[in-house]
């Protein structure tokens, strides 16, 4: 089996590190105080999310939902419904209780064309249903033996749903429950900032912080080459710097760069193999890449080649950089920038003491600069 995973978790042999991290989780969980986690995309929120829940299994009832599909609080409801069926299935006698619990809301199940898995649907067909739904769901949660734990990824999709007060009538429900930790996940750190640090917003001050940031170097280093030798591939002992180096240490794209060295059978891998590989996934990619170019002005593209040449770019609007690239006026600049920021081309790092701007997609990165 390849060991370097692409999605989802497995166990804590395939995952590199995140000790602190693991450690302040649990420990808030511990104290039932609440966890807001964020970082840029792909980075290892939901992987540390399911390691953490891999540890805690035999002790807590986990749940895990993701609401990024999610455009409406009814949808968020069904959301819900269904992470709960899934940790009380309905052949467990836990299970049957929530069934009963939920009896009124007249819950159906349906199994997903696509994923095969069951899905629970409620009978949510009045707005004031789902002000009875969720407060339900949670209170049967908070009613169990077993302390709760409740992880809602892509939280910062609630700011999109149609109804009023989304944000103050989760507080409220949450607020009052006894029984359940709750961590939020998301990856747009912007939005996520806005929901529980604004000082006027009702989420302000309910959680602690959690910015997740690139796993150590030297820490990936070991990963990388105890990864190899266990499954019996040796290396040049440079290799691993070389991968980090090449994908900016982005958890993803080490993680991506990481299973094609490991795919082409590879028993003794040089810093050559490395390059050959990459070079490889960057062609696999090109036309995605072409795109792009379609997709962008001139005077975009243009940032996002100069972006791509820094690797990471601290003063966007210096005199410096604008003047090596010929980038226009500044008004000019700050509004692609913020175009590919929206675009999620490109990426602000806010969670360094000196934040910069770099290209999203190390691979495009690459392709950037030879082009
Ligand atoms: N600590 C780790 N060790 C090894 N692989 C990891 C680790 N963390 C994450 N990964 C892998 O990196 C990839 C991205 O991780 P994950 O999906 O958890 O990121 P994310 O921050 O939740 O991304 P998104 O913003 O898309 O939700 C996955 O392939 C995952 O298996
Ligand atoms: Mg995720």
């Amino acid at each position: 089996m390849n060991p370097f995973l692409l999605y989802n978790y497995l166990d804590p042999d395939y995952f590199c590190n995140r000790h602190e991290e693991t450690e302040i989780l649990l420990k808030n969980i511990d104290n039932n105080s609440n966890t807001a986690v964020f970082s840029q995309r792909r980075i290892g929120k939901t992987a540390l999310i399911k390691h953490v829940f891999f540890l805690l299994k035999k002790k807590q009832s986990t749940i895990y939902l993701d609401i990024f599909p999610t455009l409406s609080l009814k949808e968020f409801s069904n959301t819900l419904a269904t992470a709960i069926y899934r940790e009380f299935p309905i052949h467990k006698s836990a299970g049957k209780k929530f069934m009963d619990f939920i009896k009124l809301l007249r819950p159906t199940i349906k199994i997903n064309a696509l994923s095969g898995e069951p899905e629970l649907m409620l009978d949510i067909s009045q707005p004031d249903q789902i002000e009875k739904s969720i407060p339900q769901l949670f209170s049967f949660l908070d009613q169990q033996q077993k302390k709760v734990v409740i992880a809602i990824d892509e939280f910062q999709q609630i700011l999109s749903y149609p109804e009023k007060n989304v944000e103050a009538f989760l507080r409220t429900i949450i607020k009052n429950l006894h029984n359940i930790s709750f961590i939020f996940l998301g990856s747009d750190s912007k939005l996520m900032i806005e929901i529980f640090n604004s000082a006027k917003r009702p989420f302000y001050g309910s959680t602690n912080f959690m910015v997740l940031n690139k796993i150590p170097k030297e820490e990936y280093i070991s990963y990388i080459m105890n990864s190899f030798v266990a499954a019996g591939v040796d290396m040049d002992v440079k290799v691993p710097e070389v991968i980090l180096n090449l994908t900016c240490t982005h958890t993803y794209y080490t993680q991506r760069l990481c299973h094609e060295i490991f795919a082409d059978r590879f028993l003794f891998i040089t810093e050559k193999d490395v390059v050959n590989t990459l070079y490889k996934l960057i062609q696999q990619n090109e036309a995605i890449y072409f795109q792009y170019r379609n997709l962008l002005t001139k005077a975009q593209w243009n940032t996002l080649k100069a972006i791509a040449a820094e690797k990471t770019v601290y003063q966007p609007y210096s005199q410096n950089f604008i003047k090596k690239y010929d980038l226009g006026s500044t008004s000019t600049l700050k509004r692609n920038f913020e175009a590919l920021v929206d675009k999620a081309l490109i990426y602000q790092n806010l969670a360094v003491e000196e934040p910069y701007y770099e290209v999203e997609d190390k691979f495009l990165m690459h392709w950037l600069q030879s082009d």
